[in-house]
């Protein structure tokens, strides 16, 4: 196991991937190198970026007073609203200014271990194609449009900027430990599905949120879920579901806050107190949870997505 005397790993390059580590088995296409970067972005027709417009105004509808103010912002201050799907060189060099990110297309969902590298770098890989007017409520793998207007604006923000940079690191080190699957339910209910505490209520700065027109209403309005303050060693112990709103979602009090849970209190010694697994089930309310609303669970209970239960 590895100690706090270990050096800093180096992320100049992909580093190697230690012994005995599990990955997904993703099929790597022909065309993308080890960094599984695609050599340009798509250039898109003009019913591709007409998804993306339609997209645009329908969040538009939905987002304000619901979103982050720093999502919010970040909007504003990358102009996502150009018309059309961004062009990613642009959109990094406008990004780079802020923050020192920049936005890289890959063709699908990466290995765990490229992602984490590429995070690392201050590089987020964004899906490089768009969902279709077939898919256009709902798709699993994340197309543009989740990726670039549900992540991308969160990054413009220093203090979420550096969270990100410091998840990345913190992923190699979780595959040394064998916590991968904590650190994904961190990324869960923090970088997709989070909440904040603004003064005039609680806002949604998830990209899972953010980039559907469902969830945004349900995660900061409806009764059914339980809202919890972050606890990081309580969020690395719960376990989530991918396919439905989330039964609970959990509130941060700023991203100053999320920054001291995480990267200040650190994460080789959040590491060693976890056991591999998770603990509690996605609908429990422990005793140890500073709880902002407890909810009705109704939507769940009733049987959640495909069942016609509505997102009260
Ligand atoms: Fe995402």
């Amino acid at each position: 196991m590895a100690t706090i005397a270990e050096p800093e790993q180096d992320f100049s390059r992909l580093p190697e991937l230690p012994a005995g580590i599990f990955t997904a088995p993703l099929k790597k296409p022909a065309h993308v190198g080890e960094d599984w970067l695609e050599p340009a972005q798509t250039v898109y027709s003009s019913d591709e970026d007409a998804i993306w417009n339609d997209l645009f105004a329908r969040q538009m509808q939905v987002l304000p007073g619901r979103a982050a103010t720093a999502f919010m912002g970040g909007l504003e201050k990358l102009n996502l609203d150009r018309g059309g799907v961004p062009e990613f060189g642009k959109l990094s060099e406008d990004l780079n200014a802020l923050t020192g990110w920049t936005v890289v297309p890959v063709p699908m969902l990466i290995p765990d271990h490229v992602f984490f590298w590429h995070l690392a770098n201050r590089r987020f890989p964004a899906g490089n194609f768009i969902r279709t007017r077939e898919t256009f409520d709902y798709i699993q793998e994340p197309d543009v449009f989740h990726d670039v207007f549900g992540h991308v604006p969160m990054l413009t923000d220093p203090v979420y900027a550096d969270y990100m940079q410091e998840y990345g690191r913190a992923g190699w080190k979780a595959m040394r430990y064998n916590r991968l699957k904590a650190l994904g339910a961190l990324y869960w209910y923090t970088v997709e599905f989070g909440l904040i505490q603004e003064v005039d209520g609680i806002k949604a700065y998830g990209a899972g949120i953010l980039s559907g027109p469902t969830e945004v209403v349900y995660a900061t309005e409806a009764e059914s879920p339980n809202r919890i303050m972050l606890n990081v060693d309580r969020v690395m112990r719960t376990d989530y579901v991918i396919s439905d709103l989330q039964p609970t979602y959990f509130v941060i009090e700023s991203f100053a806050d999320l920054y001291r849970q995480t990267v200040e209190r650190d994460f080789d010694k959040l590491y060693r107190h976890l056991g591999p697994g998770f603990t509690y089930a996605n609908t429990a309310v422990i005793d140890v949870d500073y709880v902002v609303n407890e909810g009705t669970l109704e939507y769940t209970l009733r049987g959640g997505r495909g069942s016609g239960a509505k997102p009260v």
